[in-house]
């Protein structure tokens, strides 16, 4: 068989690194001692994978190097500014970016709600560490450059990338904590899979109201909590959060994790009504998972407390 003819010039993406287990090393599992996140460079991840240049001219930068579990609002900025930045120069066709697969799909549905460009923001990730024998993360990270040089790819926004499949920001989410094949989309399903060098889509992800977005500064990410109505849920830690000092302290939004079809227990619902008649945005979502039917067509608590965050803060600019 002849090889696939390379086309010339190769497009041209950038990669950009924020660490995880894509980026770590342990000599083992890791869950053992000796694991770390976040530690090879996203330099050093590309050299390990010769595949990529062939398929691609690749720009590589090292936007943070951290385990997503202390992900945050200024890293985020950070992110997203150096997403757009690339984006506007006419020769780059699409973002690629290496992350921890603990928080990926909070970072994918931001970066999905502030995205205004055609060009596609395909994140991947790893649930082994990159010095492990059976390591996932290079076969995750060249499907991640074969779909965002993909044209199948273009209009899709910020999708994720993993074990062979396209997710979607809005629905994709972490749903096992040691398997190989740990992202799932859940009823919705998957948007495609990666089929050798191309990309098969069975579905488009649906328009998100209010988006794009624009991007907080990094000392604009407002206060919004996450909160689980549970047996014996009383309210307190809201209250306390509400009596905090100074004022500006004080959650301008929650988000309740709520039982079954998003009910709250009736004492902490009384914290959510006094918080709310004090100016404060409270919304529903459910611990069981995406609300069937419920507000924005079924988001996580995490995800919906991104949204608010976003709403809020372009809230305060179109009041300014
Ligand atoms: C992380 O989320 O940074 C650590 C865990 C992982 O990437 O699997």
């Amino acid at each position: 068989m002849s090889p696939r003819p390379v086309p010339n010039p190769l497009p041209e993406i950038v990669v950009l690194g924020t660490g995880g287990t894509i980026a770590g090393t342990a000599t083992g599992d890791p869950s053992l001692p000796g694991y770390a996140a976040g530690v090879l460079s996203v330099d050093a991840l590309l050299k390990d994978i010769p595949a990529v240049g062939r398929l691609a001219t690749i720009h590589a930068e090292q936007v943070a190097n951290i385990d997503s579990k202390d992900m945050g609002g200024a890293v985020w900025t950070h992110l997203a500014l150096r997403v757009a930045h690339w984006l506007s120069q006419p020769q780059i066709c699409a973002c690629v970016i290496t992350h921890g697969t603990d928080t990926l799909e909070e970072t994918a549905y931001f970066l999905h709600l502030v995205h205004r460009s055609d060009k596609p923001v395909v994140l991947t990730a790893a649930m082994r560490p990159a010095t492990a024998l059976d390591a996932d993360g290079p076969q995750n990270l060249l499907d991640a450059v074969r779909a965002a040089i993909s044209p199948n790819t273009l209009g899709l926004g910020a999708i994720c990338v993993l074990h062979g499949r396209v997710h979607g920001a809005h629905d994709v989410t972490k749903a096992q904590s040691r398997a190989v094949d740990a992202f799932s989309s859940g009823e919705r399903g998957s948007l495609g899979r990666v089929s050798g060098d191309s990309i098969d889509l069975w579905r488009h992800p649906a328009p998100e109201p209010g988006a794009p977005f624009p991007v907080p500064n990094p000392a604009d990410w407002p206060r919004v909590d996450l909160l689980f109505s549970h047996a014996g849920a009383d309210g307190a830690l809201l209250r306390d959060a509400m009596a905090a000092s100074p004022a500006s302290a004080r959650p301008r939004g929650i988000v309740i994790a709520g039982t079954g079809n998003g009910t709250v227990h009736q004492h902490l619902e009384a914290a959510i009504l006094d918080a709310q008649a004090k100016g404060v945005r409270a919304e529903i979502a459910s611990r069981v998972g995406p609300l069937q039917g419920g507000l924005f067509d079924g988001l996580s608590a995490v995800k919906l407390r991104v949204r608010l965050m976003l709403e809020l803060v372009a809230g305060n600019r179109g009041s300014q």
